[in-house]
């Protein structure tokens, strides 16, 4: 029988050269369990999401909120708010008479929290929240849209929100603004900043630039 003390033990892998080999396993172990806790802890849901369009769950904070319920104000009908996290703006925006106020999130651990939230605020079965890609829903009926997401994916959004949005849709963006769009109002400072966009004004923006990209190559040909 082996009856090798502890310390012997430890002292022993101690001296043994780890090797390339060894190296590789420990690699391979600490990204498998780094995948393990993205997938299955933090991001859960998003496995048929492609990399370069996943946004991380950051809140918006109390004077983001009210930023962007601010931007909102005198607009009716219902609101989405796309990646709606713990739903705080979907149920704030129910508060304020959006009906119906709709979110969209993949992560079930955030929609089942924020379904809590809206039961604890007695506003259960008044708002909605649904597990979905929000590059997937339909968004031709929709007024009034809320969106916290990373600067990576708002350039694609853009083209989305214009393709689908009836004109009389406002956007309103938290945290990062649009790089292309040219907001109508904007409301707070610094990282509480929310901006709003009249998606007619931005349909139009992009005639006229597609019109002058046109003459300009008209010209120098
Ligand atoms: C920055 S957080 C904003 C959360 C919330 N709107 C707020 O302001 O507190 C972005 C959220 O979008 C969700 N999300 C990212 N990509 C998504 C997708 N393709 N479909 C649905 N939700 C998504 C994330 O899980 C995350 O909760």
């Amino acid at each position: 029988m082996d009856d090798d003390t502890p310390d012997e033990v430890i002292a022993e892998l101690k001296s043994r050269p780890i090797g390339g080999w060894g190296v590789a396993q420990i690699a391979a172990g600490t990204g498998l369990a780094v995948y393990a806790m993205w997938a299955g802890i933090l991001q859960p849901g998003f496995r048929k999401v492609p990399l370069k369009l996943q946004v991380p769950y950051i809140p918006a904070s109390r004077a983001q909120v009210q930023n962007v319920m601010t931007l909102l104000r005198g607009r009716q009908g219902g609101l989405v708010d796309l990646g709606s996290g713990d739903g705080r703006i979907v149920l704030e925006a129910h508060q304020h008479g959006f009906i119906p106020a709709v979110g969209y999130e993949l992560n079930p651990w955030l929609v089942r929290l924020a379904r809590f939230y809206a039961w604890r605020a007695g506003h259960h079965g008044k708002v909605s929240y649904r597990r979905e890609d929000l590059w997937k829903v339909d968004l031709t009926k929709c007024k009034n849209v809320t969106v916290f997401l990373a600067p990576s994916v708002l350039s694609l959004l853009q083209e989305k929100l214009e393709a689908e949005l009836p004109d009389d849709a406002l956007v309103v963006a938290g945290r990062f603004p649009f790089p292309d769009w040219k907001p109508c109002i904007i409301e707070g400072h610094g990282v509480d900043r929310a901006w709003a966009y009249s998606v007619q004004e931005q349909r139009q923006h992009t005639v006229n630039k597609n019109n002058l990209t046109a003459t300009e190559s008209f010209t120098v040909n």
